[in-house]
């Protein structure tokens, strides 16, 4: 896989971002709405576009057995492993609300996450665009999730 070389990173204004990617923070906070997270009060919504225009959304999925939980960024690519589509990934938004006090800056995907994204990046054979945003402010943008977000991963080569 054709992988950047050094860790880049842009924290843009969601106006100058491209018509699909504000339109895919948009679904990302849409997703937001279904989350179920009545014991951190912490609503993350994840959007993924596929190849061919496709979004499919995730949210996290908490339960009074803690662990049991899910985050957004997995319930979205479990559901997209499950139907076959992982090779089709191409971006991901993640944002999130909080009730309690609103959430000004771009949200970050959790280490188990991060982890399990690594690996669908491979199965997209190419590097994943990252979008992350709270409720308002900039957008930390990403290409490759390996390169910038798990250097260093525990990896195939092994
Ligand atoms: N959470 C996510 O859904 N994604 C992340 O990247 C970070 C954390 C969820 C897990 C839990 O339901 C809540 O946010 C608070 O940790």
């Amino acid at each position: 896989m054709k992988q950047s070389k050094f860790i880049h990173y842009q924290y843009i204004p969601e106006d100058e971002l491209p018509g699909d990617e504000v339109h895919l923070l948009e679904s990302a906070m849409q997703a937001t709405e279904n989350a179920y997270s009545p014991y951190s009060e912490f609503q993350v919504g994840a959007a993924v576009l596929l190849e061919g225009g496709e979004i499919i959304l995730g949210n996290n999925q908490e339960n009074r057995a803690y662990p049991s939980g899910m985050c957004a960024e997995r319930t979205a690519l479990y559901y997209i492993g499950a139907i076959g589509k992982a090779s089709q990934i191409r971006k991901i938004a993640i944002r999130a609300k909080c009730k309690n006090a609103p959430v000004l800056r771009p949200v970050t995907p959790c280490g188990a996450c991060r982890q399990v994204m690594v690996e669908y990046e491979e199965q997209a054979q190419r590097e994943i665009v990252v979008l992350m945003m709270g409720e308002t402010g900039n957008v930390l943008k990403i290409t490759g999730i390996k390169a910038c977000l798990m250097p260093f991963s525990f990896d195939a080569d092994f």
